[in-house]
C-alpha cells in the first residue's frame, strides 16, 4: 500500500488548490460560462468571451515577454500556451478580420488588464499567479467547456481554437505544471505573494463573467 507523504498538503500546488477552491467555486458558480456550455446564450455572447479573452490575454503575454527572462518565471513561459493568435483566428472567423477595431473591453476587463500591466509583468510570484490561474483553468475545466461549447453553437474546427492547445497534453502538462510549482524557491513572502494574487486572479475573472452576465442575460 503507498504511503501518503506527510508533506504532500505543505506542497505550493496543493496549499493554492486548497486555499483558493472557494474562489474557484464562485467563478465556476458566475453561471456564464454554463449557460454557454448548454447553449442558452446567443452565440453573440460567445464572441463576446472570446473578445474578453483576446484583451485579457494580450497583456498576460505582453507580461510574459520580460518574464521569459525570469529564472523563476521563465520556465513557465511556453510558446504552445500561448492564445493570443488562437484568440485572433476564432474572432477573424467568428467575427470577421476586422475584429480588433470593433470589440470593445468591458470595464472588469480594462481593470484585469491594468493589473496584468501594473503587476504581472514586474513581478514574477504575481505574473506565475495570473499564469497558473488562466493556463492550468483552461487545460482544466477549459478541456470540458471547449467542446460543449463547440456543439452548443455548432463549431466544427473553427471559432473554438482557444479551448485546443496543440502539442500539450493536459493530463500531463498539469502533473508538470505542479511538480513545477513545487519546485520554486520562494521565500515565504514570495509564497504569500502568489497565493494572494491568485485570489486576486480569480475576483478579476468573476468581475468579467459577471458584467458578462449582466449584458447577456438582463
Ligand atoms: C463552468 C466553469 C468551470 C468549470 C466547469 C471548471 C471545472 C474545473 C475542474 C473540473 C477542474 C479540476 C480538474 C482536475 O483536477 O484535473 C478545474 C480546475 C481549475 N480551474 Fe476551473 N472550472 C470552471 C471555471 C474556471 C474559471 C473561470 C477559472 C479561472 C479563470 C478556473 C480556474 C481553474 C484552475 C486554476 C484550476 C486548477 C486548480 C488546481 O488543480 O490547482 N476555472 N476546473
Amino acid at each position: 500500500m503507498a504511503v501518503a507523504d506527510p508533506s504532500e498538503s505543505q506542497r505550493l500546488s496543493a496549499r493554492v488548490r486548497a486555499g483558493t477552491s472557494a474562489d474557484h467555486d464562485a467563478a465556476q458558480g458566475s453561471g456564464f460560462l454554463d449557460a454557454l456550455a448548454a447553449g442558452r446564450l446567443p452565440r453573440d455572447a460567445y464572441v463576446d468571451l472570446a473578445a474578453q479573452h483576446w484583451f485579457i490575454y494580450s497583456a498576460l503575454e505582453s507580461a510574459a515577454v520580460p518574464m521569459s527572462a525570469d529564472p523563476v518565471a521563465g520556465p513557465f513561459v511556453r510558446p504552445e500556451l500561448a492564445r493570443v493568435p488562437a484568440l485572433a483566428a476564432d474572432l477573424g472567423h467568428l467575427a470577421g478580420p476586422d475584429f480588433a477595431e470593433r470589440i470593445v473591453a468591458l470595464p472588469a476587463t480594462v481593470a484585469y488588464q491594468t493589473r496584468l500591466d501594473e503587476v504581472a509583468a514586474h513581478s514574477a510570484p504575481a505574473f506565475v499567479a495570473h499564469h497558473y490561474t488562466r493556463y492550468l483553468g483552461d487545460l482544466s475545466g477549459g478541456q470540458y467547456l471547449g467542446p460543449a461549447i463547440a456543439r452548443a453553437y455548432g463549431l466544427n474546427g473553427e471559432g473554438h481554437r482557444f479551448f485546443v492547445f496543440d502539442g500539450i497534453r493536459p493530463p500531463s502538462f498539469r502533473a508538470r505544471y505542479r511538480e513545477m510549482l513545487d519546485d520554486v524557491a520562494w521565500s515565504s513572502a514570495d509564497e504569500d505573494a502568489f497565493l494572494s494574487e491568485v485570489r486576486e486572479a480569480y475576483r478579476l475573472n468573476i468581475a468579467v463573467l459577471a458584467e458578462l452576465t449582466e449584458r447577456w442575460t438582463s
